[in-house]
Parts: C-alpha cells; structure tokens; sequence
C-alpha cells in the first residue's frame, strides 16, 4: 500500500464537495439547460405489449397553436438500420430496440411518436390528441406463464453463464443427513431515481451538437449517438456533470436522448426531452427472477450439494442476464454445486442491472435457503455460516486478495446484540409486537476498469484533475479530491476535477462499483507522472537538496517534492516550476485492468436486522439493521456509510416493499407511479448502523480501494426476511413480504 507523508486526506470523511452546489441549485441536471429558440418535445407510447402500428394520426396535434412538429416512424430523419449500430458498451446480446424506427411494438409504453412544441405544456397537451390504431398480437408478460417456455443459458458460455458445476451435486444432496429445498420468487422492479431521464440538446449550428444527458457513461452515450446518426466524434459532446440516481438505469443509453437528438436533427433546433415518471417504466427493471435453491448438509453443519437454478425475465429482443447462481457457486465451502440458468423472454422492455444486478437477487435466496437449512439443523444461523465458511473462491478455487469477512459476522454480531437471540420462533416479544433477529452474508465484486486520468498543475499549487467518468451522487467528486489532494500534496481547495464530459479522457460507465478504484488508481498512476516531471525541475534548483534523488525516493507533501527520508529536504512545487520556467505541468496517463487472474477479488458484508410485527395485523417494521462491511480501503468514511445506508434502504423495500404489478391481460403495467409502486419512506426507516471493517488489501491494487457502491443492499432483504420468519414462525418466500401474505 502507498504510504503518505504530511496531510492525509484518503480516508478522513470530507464532505461533498459538490455539496454546496447541488444544494443551492448551482448545479445543473440534463433537463434543466437552456437555450435560445429551446423546442419542447413529449413522448406518445404504446397502449398495447405487441403488434404493429396501423395509423398514426397526428392532424388533431398539429392544430395546436405552438406545435412545432409530430415525429414519428413515418416522418422521422434517417436513423441507421443495423443491430450493431444500437449497440452501446454494455449492450447485451440480441437486437437492441430502435426508437420510432418502424411500426412494430415491442412492449408496452414503447415510445411512438414525439410532439415538439413551443412549450412543454403545449407539447403534453398535444401528445394527447394523437390517435392511434393498432393491431394487436398475443403477448405474455407472466413469468409463470412462460416457465415451461424458458431458454437455458450453458454453464461456462460467457462472463454471465451460470459457473461449471463441481463435484456430483444430486446424489450428494440424496445423501445428505440435513436438507431443504426451495423457491424463491423476486418480482420486477424499477428504478425510481429522483431525477427522471432527460436530454436537452443543443444545436450548435453546422449540425454540431451539446447534450445534456442523464446517463451513468457519457462516452458511451456519445458512440451510441454517433453511430445511430451517423455523426462525426467531434459532431458530438455529450455532457453529464450531475446525476441525480440512476442505479444501473442510465448504464445505457435510453430512448429519450435518441429522440432528443432526433428532433434537433429535424428541426434543426435546441431540443428538451423530459420523461414522465410513468414513462420511466417504459425503461429497463431489475427482472422478475423465479430461483430454487436445494442445500444439503451433513450433521455437523457443513454444506455437502448445493443446486442453484434461476429463471430470469428478458424481452424478446435481447437477452439480458447476469450470474445469480454464481454467489452460491462462489461463497460456503461445498465439494459438489451445479447451476442452471434459464431466460423467460416476455413482451416487455429489455430488462436491465440495478443496484448490486445478481448479488441483490442470488444472495437474497441463497441466504434465505441458509436460514431455512439452520432451521433444519437446528443450529444458529450465524453459526450455519461460520461453519461453512470459506478463504478460497469455491467457483475458481483461489485466495481473495482479502476477505474480512470474519470481522464482519464478529463486529455485526457485536454491534447489533446478536447473542440475546432466543432460538425458538415466536419466542421474542415487545409488547404486542412479535420480535425477530435475522443474518445474511453479503458478496459482491471489486473491480478496477481501464482509465485515463490528466492532471494539469499549475504554478500557483493548483491541480485540475480530470477523466470522463460519472458522479452518480456516489460521491466520486469529492474521492477524487481526496485522492489527488492526497498524491499532488495539496490542500483539498487546491483541486478541481472535471467529469461527465465526453471530450474528457477515456472512463468507462460508471457501474459495478468499479469507479471509484479505477479512478483513484488512475490519479495515483498520473501523480505519479506529474511527480516525476517536477523532479526533474527540482533537480536543478540551485544547490538542490533532491539532485541525487530518484523518483521513488521523493513525494509531494504541502506544496513541495520532499525526500522521503528526511522531509525537511524539499523544492516547493512553485520554486521548481519557476526555475524550470513552466507554468504548467500537464500529464495524462492510463491505468489498464488490474487484475491478472491470480487471486479473487470482492467485497463482503454481515447484515442483522431486527423486525417487529404485529401480531394482529401483520405489519412489519425493520426496527434496526447492522450492516458490517469488509471493502478495502475506505476512501471516505462519511460518503461510503451513505452508499451503505441507501442501500440499507432500498434493501427494506425489496424486502416489503417494492413490486411493479402487471395486469398480463393487457401486458401493462399497473402502478407506474411512486403512489402505487412502494418504496421506503423515512416512517419505514428507523435505527441504521453502518460499520467498517478494516480490510488492508496491497494485492487488489496499490492503493488497496474495493468500492462500496452496491455492497450495502446484498443480504439485506434476506436479513429482514429470515427475520420475519423467526418473529413469526412464517416463511414468506416471494418478494416483497407483504402483510396479506403473512397472515394466510
Ligand atoms: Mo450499477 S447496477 O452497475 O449502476
């Protein structure tokens, strides 16, 4: 690991420094950019899951004093007609839908036409006069339903494919002294980030264009356009500075920033495309998944089969998927495992990651089977865990670079009063609420994604750091300040990052908890240069203290290259740009993988949750919750406990809350809304405990960071549920565990 000299500023918790921005509404989101002669556009979906368009009739629409124009298949400018050109960076296999391509509906709320008008009300008023005609085809939106039909996936296909299976699962679960066998059901959910999808193009003139996107990957957006529109690189900037949620939502490009260009294409005007929170579940979910899992033990509590098969929701047109069933490949000590994964195509949009995609879902059941098999053994679930614990990836049978997760089950336990656990169901009691405790292990990746980073520093002891990547409200513009505050030796003040600018250096979206490892690394890699650059300066200084020194030998500490050996040696960065006679040092480096196969690589959690039910009517509180987490260097302590926290909730609503209902009649969805659909609020939320722990990793890479965007949410549903169960003596296997269901 990279020791420092002087002020420290990783790991100390900084507050955001885009705090003061966002709050006072200086900071600015896709849908909020003006411009002169600014066009207003709204979106016309489809009321039916699958068929064609018949007629679009638009002349009502048009009438309307302040239309500018109605879009649609028939009318629109040239867009290109090949798969591949819809295929953005994280695209997965198939046929990527093609806004107002043609007059094939694909799924419900499919956009099919745009109005564009003067102003945005005049726009949503006209959209709808549009009068459709369609013709309307079988569709299936049920899961259920289309089981029997489901496609499998073969182990080993791909990065995704369920894991090779090992061993002989099936006779040793037959053999097994205790097993429990059972399905699992998570419904589809939807993002619901606060700030809606938006795009606001402007047209530069010479059919340059300036958009303001809502996306997680601002290069990705800027390929995606150029290649949809057959547009130059330079033709192109796609801006994204603020992100007001997205949580896997905006890994793609979505269908409002095609549009948005499209219409500036055709009118040759600034453009404003603003979805509707009912038009936002026209986007991606996290798919409706059906996961049975059978666990065989022998007495003395350790795992002998685990079998994991996961079926999961995809569209028609593209097959989405991630590993659900390599969390159980991968986590408890088993000698013989085997995996199935199947897809359930359905008349619905492509489904897509959310939040922790896999880990959220594939832990949720298999820490849940966990609970169910220590009720079978008649062993404290915590100790189901210890006992099966294992130091080696179980798919790939290798070391973790780290792996804390001991300290987790210790400090969680600790934390959250663990040993006042009674054993029995029913047995815990607050007044006329039943009382229970509940754990699950959490797991996810940590991983590190090439980058490039540039570093401009000036004489004056400032540093502009910049690299395209997203701050997702992560915090990554604050780690980033951090981290090069840190390596340039520089108060916090003294930087100023630059992202979410496609015409910055090379980042890829911001996703799987890879930015903030990938970014920080990229600094360090860049300091290192900008280092070495100012040594050469500071080298011929008169009577140089550091005239013999070689870079390794030198660091940046409060504005000056110092010896590392003796720190009263040093050239201040001013003294030695003067001398040299530059005013700047610019560097831009980049960071490729880190990881060479050799050791695996995550981060790992402990959850315990307390429940309180009412024994009458059935309603849930989560009254506490633990969340002990092992994720490497913890870059800052106040910004990685909020991931946890939001993830902590959003983990409540999983497991209580959220589900998007489908009328399959119609293949519409029916609580499009954040009335109807449930997610947590602050009466929801009670007692929060975020913990650390310390997890030193110098293998994973040099400065040993992990990443802790998604960790938080994986176990949390399970905790609550294995929770539930142990208040009640109920087991509630479907999502979310509403009332109605614990009271059948
Ligand atoms: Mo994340 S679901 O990779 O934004």
């Amino acid at each position: 690991m990279i020791s420092s000299i002087g002020t420290s500023y990783i790991g100390t918790p900084a507050s955001r420094v885009d705090g003061r921005a966002k709050v006072t509404g200086a900071a600015k989101y896709a849908g909020e950019f003006n411009a002169t002669g600014l066009a207003y556009g709204s979106v016309v979906t489809s009321s039916i899951a699958k068929g064609r368009i018949i007629r679009i009739d638009a002349s009502e629409a048009l009438r309307v004093d302040g239309v500018i124009d109605v879009l649609t298949h028939e009318n629109r400018p040239r867009m290109a007609s090949t798969d591949a050109a819809y295929e953005d960076d994280v695209a997965p296999a198939g046929s990527p839908f093609r806004p107002l391509y043609d007059d094939r509906i694909l799924f419900g709320r499919q956009p099919i036409a745009l109005v564009v008008a003067e102003e945005w009300e005049i726009a949503r008023f006209a959209a709808s006069l549009i009068r459709v005609e369609y013709k309307e085809e079988a569709h299936v939106t049920d899961v259920y339903r289309q089981r029997g039909k489901a496609v499998a996936i073969k182990p080993g296909a791909d990065l995704f494919a369920p894991p090779k299976p090992r061993g002989r699962a099936k006779p040793a679960f037959a053999a097994a002294e205790g097993r429990h066998d059972g399905e699992y059901y998570v419904p589809i959910e939807h993002h619901n980030p606060m700030e809606p999808f938006a795009s606001t193009v402007l047209w530069d003139g010479d059919g340059r264009l300036t958009v303001y996107d809502k996306t997680q990957g601002v290069q990705n957006v800027q390929r995606y356009l150029c290649s949809v529109f057959g547009m130059k690189p330079d033709e192109v900037r796609v801006m994204s500075q603020f992100v007001g949620g997205a949580f896997g939502s905006g890994l793609r490009p979505q269908y409002q920033v095609a549009l948005a260009v499209l219409a500036a294409r055709a009118l040759k005007r600034s453009v404003r495309l603003v979805l509707t929170r009912q038009q936002m579940y026209g986007l991606g979910y996290r798919p409706a998944m059906i996961q049975r899992i059978a666990l065989g033990a022998n007495a003395g509590g350790t795992l002998d089969s685990i079998m994991h098969d996961a079926i999961t929701v995809t569209s028609q047109y593209e097959d989405f998927y991630r590993q659900e069933t390599g969390w159980s490949g991968l986590l408890y000590k088993c000698a013989n495992a085997k995996y199935a994964h199947k897809l359930a195509r359905l008349d619905l949009a492509t489904s897509c990651d959310m939040r922790c995609p896999s880990a959220a879902t594939g832990v949720y059941a298999l820490e849940c089977a966990m609970d169910e098999l220590a009720v079978t053994l008649k062993l404290d679930p915590l100790d189901l865990r210890l006992r099966c614990y294992s130091d080696r990836d179980q798919n790939v049978d290798q070391a973790y670079s780290s792996k804390r997760l001991l300290d987790c089950y210790r400090q969680g336990a600790q934390a959250f009063g663990w040993h006042r656990r009674s054993p029995e169901p029913r047995s815990m009691r607050d007044g006329s609420e039943l009382v229970g405790f509940g754990v699950a292990t959490g797991v996810w990746d940590a991983m590190q994604m090439p980058i490039t980073v540039r570093i401009v520093l000036s004489a004056n002891g400032h540093a502009e750091v910049s690299c395209a990547t997203s701050d997702i409200g992560t915090g990554t513009y604050t780690i980033m300040t951090q981290v090069a505050a840190e390596m340039l030796g520089l108060p916090l003040d003294n930087i100023t990052i630059k992202l979410g600018d496609s015409t910055l250096p090379q980042s890829p979206v911001e996703g799987g908890s890879w930015i903030a490892a990938s970014v920080s690394n990229g600094i360090a890699t860049t300091s290192d240069a900008v280092r070495k650059e100012l040594l050469g300066l500071a080298k011929h200084v008169p009577n140089s203290p550091l005239a013999d020194a070689s870079p390794d030998e030198v660091a940046l500490a409060d504005g000056k290259l110092v010896s590392k050996r003796d720190v009263s040696r040093g050239v201040s960065i001013v003294d030695a740009m003067r001398h040299g006679g530059v005013d700047r040092i610019e560097q831009e480096k980049s960071t490729g993988f880190r990881h060479d196969g050799s050791h695996a690589h995550n981060t790992h959690s402990a959850v315990f949750a307390e429940v309180k039910v009412d024994e009458q009517l059935g309603v849930i509180r989560v009254t506490r919750v633990v969340n002990a987490v092992a994720a490497g260097r913890i870059l800052n302590p106040k910004t990685a406990a909020s991931q946890i926290m939001g993830s902590v909730v959003w983990g409540i609503g999983m497991a209580l809350h959220e589900e998007t209902l489908i009328d399959h009649n119609f293949g519409r969805i029916m609580n499009p809304n954040i009335a109807e659909y449930h997610v947590p609020v602050n009466a929801d939320v009670h007692d929060i405990k975020v913990t650390f722990v310390n997890e030193p990793d110098d293998i994973i890479n040099p400065l040993g960071i992990k990443g802790v965007g998604e960790i938080g949410i994986v176990g949390v549903a399970a905790a609550i549920a294995n929770a539930v169960y142990h208040a009640t003596g109920k087991r509630v296997r479907d999502l979310p565990i509403t009332l109605d269901k614990l009271l059948r």
